[in-house]
């Protein structure tokens, strides 16, 4: 007798709930147009609407009319997107977001930033700004949007932004690699609590990117050049080598997956 065939897991995010935090440049844009493309219902959510809101005029211009407004519920034919203005560290206000919006089927928690000081001269300020972004806005919006997951029983998945920082060192980002590493660490203690309510929760660690986070550094070419050489694949990344992966981790494809950590960095912890 021969074995049944097995059927491919879908890598499409039809009828979820996405919520996209940092979404009006760089990596949480991208990854929401990402999520969007493959049928998700997305909410972007940063501080700065306009940017947003001209993002979606862009999409919209570029597959078809949406439906909804960019202020209001994406309900048409096209990429369902829809921006929301929100400062992650304002706990009260993500709070009110993800009881209104919710409940959610995916996060990705990307909202994150870097201030590059030598260890020594870390400044106070750089301190609690980078814990107050990296590691507490995004405990808890991702608590607030676990909480929707759990009361509405229907799991979901939770993407955290980590970075190769969360797996290495490096020069000059002492605040930014603790952030970072604490982001592993929430991931697997969630991985562990959440299973058993359906709830996956994994972190995405890429390499340099280029955004604008990173613009100043990367206009640097004797940096540039250092980190190619450190690189096998050999190339900086963009956006778009990150968007496939944020799909993966909202679709059917990565049921099982869990607790997990994924370096996008063109091999660059394996030297
Ligand atoms: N680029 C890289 O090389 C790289 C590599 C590894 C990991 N990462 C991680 O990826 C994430 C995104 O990085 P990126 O390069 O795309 O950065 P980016 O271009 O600077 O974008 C950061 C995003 O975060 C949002 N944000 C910042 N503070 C916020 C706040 N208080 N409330 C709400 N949103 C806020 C920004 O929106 P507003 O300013 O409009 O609020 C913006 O949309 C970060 O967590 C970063 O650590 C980046």
């Amino acid at each position: 007798m021969t074995e049944p065939l097995p059927t491919t897991p879908s890598l499409r995010c039809d009828g979820q709930r996405a919520l996209v935090t940092g979404a009006s440049r760089g990596i949480g844009r991208a990854a929401a147009l990402a999520l969007a493309a493959a049928g998700a219902e997305v909410v972007m959510a940063a501080r700065a609407l306009p940017e947003m809101e001209a993002t979606i005029a862009a999409a919209r211009a570029a597959h078809g009319p949406a439906g909804g407004p960019a202020d209001g519920p994406a309900d048409g034919p096209g990429l369902r997107l829809s921006a929301r203005a929100l400062d992650v560290t304002d706990r009260a206000a993500v709070r009110a977001l993800v009881e209104r919006e919710g409940p959610f089927d995916f996060l990705l928690n990307n909202a994150g930033t870097n201030i590059r000081e030598p260890f020594t001269a870390v400044q106070d300020e750089s301190l609690d700004a980078l814990l107050d972004l990296n590691l507490r806005a995004a405990f808890t919006v991702a608590q607030a949007v676990a909480a929707g997951m759990v009361a509405a029983g229907k799991g979901g998945s939770i993407l955290h932004l980590s970075s190769v920082n969360g797996h290495v060192g490096g020069l000059n980002r002492s605040v930014y690699t603790a952030t970072k590493h604490a982001i592993e660490g929430l991931t697997k203690a969630m991985a562990a609590e959440l299973g058993p309510r359906g709830i996956r929760v994994n972190a995405l660690s890429p390499g340099f990117v280029e955004t604008p986070l990173t613009a100043g550094l990367l206009a640097d070419e004797k940096f540039r050049a250092a980190h190619l050489r450190r690189t096998p694949l050999g190339r900086m990344m963009t956006v778009e080598d990150v968007m496939g992966a944020v799909v993966f981790f909202a679709s059917p494809a990565s049921a099982m997956i869990s607790g997990a950590s994924l370096l996008i960095d063109g091999g660059f912890c394996s030297v």
